[in-house]
């Protein structure tokens, strides 16, 4: 069969093209883990501040049986809450918020935070801050008038230098006295 030279560069170039789009993609999984955010999980957004886990009590970070750090925040028009949050460098962080109103996105720059907040759906990431520093949290997904205001703070502190979660100690603390 006789292929054109012009042809032959043409499909080179083609296959080389394919090969560094697969590399891409699996070196984003594999190696900065990367992935569509898949978890499906329900919830009543009315009744969200009735759960047990997006209470406003129990909202911020939480420290798992597991030593795993959790954060739970509702979404709402226009923020994150809690607004303010403190998370420890190099150790996985696993977000869960919910919204109470409309659709959100969470993205937070320097890390594989991007996400859509659905209604009546949970939404969850785990993501590893590599340094500490100011991470700002913003939605971007169109929410209103205010969605261009809707950002929180996330700071990323030294492991060694986490205090723990505050938020969990207020709360356990109020349960016990
Ligand atoms: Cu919330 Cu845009």
């Amino acid at each position: 069969m006789h292929i054109d030279p012009l042809e032959r560069k043409w499909i080179f170039v083609v296959f080389a093209m394919v090969g560094i789009m697969l590399i891409a993609i699996f070196f984003t999984a594999l190696v900065q883990r990367v992935h569509p955010p898949s978890n499906v999980e329900t919830i009543d957004s009315a009744s969200l501040h009735l759960t047990q886990e997006f209470a406003e009590d129990n909202l911020g970070v939480h420290r798992g049986a597991d030593a795993a750090v959790r954060v739970t925040m509702v979404a709402a028009r226009y923020g994150f809450y809690p607004q303010h949050i403190e998370v420890p460098a190099g150790t996985p962080v696993t977000f869960r918020w919910a919204t109470i109103d409309v659709l959100h996105g969470v993205h937070m720059a320097r890390t594989n935070m991007n996400t859509m907040v659905v209604p009546g759906f949970v939404s969850q990431v785990t993501t590893v801050f590599p340094e500490p520093g100011e991470y700002p949290m913003f939605c971007n997904e169109y929410c209103g008038l205010g969605h261009d205001h809707m950002w929180s703070r996330v700071t990323v502190v030294p492991k060694d230098q986490w205090s723990g979660p505050k938020v969990a100690t207020v709360a356990a603390d109020k349960k016990g006295g």
